[in-house]
């Protein structure tokens, strides 16, 4: 890995850029995390959190290794996870999101970190095809599965491009324990929430939606599970909160990881 950039062309860059979702460790001592531009706390603790909760499974999955192998990472905003990928020397890393600013931010820390083999595109998950993009031994779903809004089309999409992994991040409906027994269906919650407002808080997540109101389908923990077998996946794993130190949402319950193997 090597750098292209100077020292003040890397500042001048996350400073035009920020806010970043992803806390991505950058060359001389820097980062495109920067307290006083970011809003959410999120963005401190997203990618490290992840990893931490769900890497390990993900690595015993693909037998002990990433090395060798080809990564989707979709919904990847200024690809963090992608870059978590290259550190584990994946082969090939290609990185997809909607909104032409968070590419620009993950083409900037491409070039800041010299990872030639990881690539961004401007791409809907909707137009995915494996005659253009190939397939993909291990595909990261973070983030968007309850943001869809045709959940079931577009992942259809997303597997028919999945080679053997998927690993799902996703908010989903909670419910309190005492009552889950009548709810062990299937059960999609319909939103629309309001477009958020570019200078809003949400600025490093949701410049997709700032522009009209889109629908939503929330999930909970069981149509995870049914969809993922649906499409085709016969091994499908809940990742367990039990690393200390995670965001409470994963805790909580409000937050999910599911490992999926063909
Ligand atoms: C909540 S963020 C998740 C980002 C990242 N995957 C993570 O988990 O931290 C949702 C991302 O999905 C992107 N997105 C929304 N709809 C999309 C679509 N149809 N195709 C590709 N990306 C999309 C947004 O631009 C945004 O970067």
């Amino acid at each position: 890995m090597k750098t292209q950039l100077t020292e003040q062309e890397i500042r001048d860059e996350v400073n035009r850029l920020a806010p970043f979702l992803h806390k991505v460790d950058l060359p001389y001592n820097l980062s495109t995390y920067v307290p006083e531009l970011s809003h959410r706390k999120i963005e401190y603790t997203r990618v490290s959190n992840l990893v931490k909760h769900a890497f390990p499974a993900l690595v015993e999955a693909c037998g002990g290794t990433m090395q060798g192998k080809r990564v989707l990472d979709v919904a990847c905003n200024c690809g963090g996870f992608s870059v978590e990928a290259a550190k584990l020397k994946s082969e090939y890393i290609l990185g997809i999101d909607i909104v032409d600013h968070y590419i620009e931010q993950a083409n900037f820390i491409k070039r800041a970190l010299g990872l030639h083999h990881m690539n961004f595109k401007v791409m809907d998950i909707d137009n995915l095809d494996k005659s253009t993009v190939g397939l993909f031994d291990v595909v990261f779903c973070f983030g968007i599965l309850y943001h869809l809004e045709n959940p079931i089309h577009t992942m259809r999409r997303l597997a028919s491009v999945t080679k053997n992994i998927m690993l799902v991040d996703t908010s989903v409906i909670h419910i309190p324990a005492y009552f889950r027994p009548f709810f062990r269906k299937p059960l999609w919650l319909m939103k629309f929430p309001a477009a958020p407002k570019v200078d809003s808080n949400s600025a490093s997540t949701s410049l997709w939606r700032s522009k009209e109101r889109v629908g939503q389908f929330r999930p909970n923990e069981v149509a995870v599970v049914d969809l993922l077998k649906f499409l085709g996946f016969s091994k499908i794993e809940k990742i367990e909160p039990n690393q200390k130190g995670l965001e409470e949402r994963y805790y909580a319950g409000k937050r999910v990881t599911f490992l999926a193997i063909r």
